[in-house]
């Protein structure tokens, strides 16, 4: 009898990915020596985990080969099974494919297009501004990533859905009942990640629901307006899909953000150098964006089926079985960037970087994503004299969407 290949547990177990440097480690040892491995854990369909820049890359564009199907995302067997059996599936763009994806892509897709995104730069900008001057008043020492990062990226996503200030502390508690389900800061009372999680879907459902009776009677230019009275085809958005379209847009708009600028700012801090670079050079602020987003790749994972056998990387694969597309590994490929495991705000290729995905699930709001990062960094640069990393970070427990979820730091300002 052979014994289980452990390397595999790094894409399930949320507690492995806390030890970034031991996480990195293993990914490059499969990138090198089997870049599509087969894993076979207990209480876990068999998947094949892809951790190579190209193969990622590959697949994610073919949407014809590699389908999203209603499980697109991993998790035990056993939970899928109990979700399914008390009626929830997940219906998100994320979960559809096809036709079916692309009428519901297309209700919000004008959101988020680069020319409607900088028509909010000056919304933007006044955030990011009352946030620097919130750091200002802390006399420049804060957690980072809980007292900035989160609550600005936050409020920028909420100022398009319409969803009110004094409503953002709810938001933000339902998205990490989501995304933090195995992290045992966000349990509070509920001792049991699944009661977390069928607890917060039935308080989005709750909060939804009242969002949309309230648009209907009362529609306004915001985004939850044009979700409340969506039409697919003609057809208006049924229940579930409805509920979804919210739910991914309040969740995947702003903790995939925040962990980009919070990890990103940590990784820049530890090289002084690279701050002074930055802080002389502005123009290389969007190149450095998009390092911080390669480095920390705050989506873990999405996964793909495949509609016909497959072969990659020299692995063949038959038709039905699913792959873990690893971003986090594809992103530190040295086959693709050089001196993968550096950060480094003038890497050539950062834009090579795969966090958003590809093809048509492309992800929706990389043009916000950007635009939140590239406007609040110069400002942070600018207006600090001094400014470094003040305590141990913290890394969220998480094997789907995660980071540094606390940073502290100190500054001295100008
Ligand atoms: C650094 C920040 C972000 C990262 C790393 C990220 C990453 C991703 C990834 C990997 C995908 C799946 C792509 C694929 O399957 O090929 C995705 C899809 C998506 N993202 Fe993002 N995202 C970020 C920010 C945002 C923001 C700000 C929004 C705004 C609402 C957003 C909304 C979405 C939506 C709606 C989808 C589903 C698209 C589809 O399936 O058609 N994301 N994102």
């Amino acid at each position: 009898m052979t014994s289980p290949d452990l390397r595999g547990n790094i894409f399930l177990d949320p507690t492995l990915y806390a030890d970034q440097p031991k996480w990195h480690a293993v990914a490059a040892d499969l990138r090198d020596n089997d870049p599509v491995l087969r894993v076979e854990e207990e209480g876990y369909t068999p998947f094949w985990a892809v951790t190579r820049h190209e193969d990622v890359f590959a697949v994610s564009r073919d949407n014809e080969h590699f389908l999203n199907t209603r499980n697109s995302i991993m998790a035990p067997d056993l939970q899928m099974e109990y979700l399914k059996s008390i009626g929830i599936e997940g219906e998100t763009l994320i979960h559809m494919d096809g036709e079916e994806h692309s009428g519901h892509r297309g209700l919000a897709n004008d959101w988020f297009r680069p020319r409607a995104v900088a028509k909010r730069q000056e919304s933007i900008e006044a955030i990011a501004d009352e946030f620097v001057d919130k750091f200002r008043q802390m006399d420049g020492t804060c957690d980072f990533a809980r007292d900035i990062a989160t609550p600005y990226t936050l409020r920028v996503i909420m100022g398009i859905f319409g969803i009110p200030v004094e409503d953002e502390p709810t938001m933000l508690k339902l998205t990490q009942g989501i995304f933090g389900a195995a992290d045992p800061e966000y349990l509070g009372d509920l001792s049991d990640p699944m009661a977390l999680l069928t607890d917060t879907l039935a308080q989005f459902d709750q909060y939804f629901t009242e969002l949309t009776d309230d648009r209907r009677a009362h529609p306004t230019d915001d985004l939850a307006t044009v979700i409340a009275n969506g039409e697919v085809d003609g057809c208006p958005l049924g229940n579930n899909a409805r509920l979804w379209y919210y739910t991914i847009v309040a969740t995947a708009g702003h903790d995939t953000t925040s962990f980009a600028l919070s990890g990103g700012l940590e990784a820049l801090l530890r090289d002084p150098a690279q701050v002074a670079l930055l802080q002389s050079r502005p123009d290389l602020v969007n190149n450095a964006v998009d390092e911080m987003i390669r480095w920390t790749s705050p989506v873990r994972h999405f996964l793909r089926y495949l509609t016909q056998p497959a072969v990659l990387s020299g692995v063949e694969i038959p038709e039905g079985d699913r792959l873990l597309l690893s971003y986090p590994s594809a992103n530190r490929d040295e086959r693709m960037f050089d001196d993968s495991m550096t950060f480094d705000v003038t890497r050539p290729n950062a834009n090579r970087m795969i966090a958003f995905g590809g093809g048509e699930h492309f992800c929706l709001g990389s043009t916000f994503a950007r635009r939140e990062l590239r406007t609040i960094l110069p400002k942070l640069l600018a207006a600090v004299d001094t400014i470094e990393v003040a305590g141990e970070p913290e890394w969220a427990q998480a094997a789907f969407v995660g980071g540094v979820k606390h940073l502290p730091v100190a500054a001295t300002f100008r």
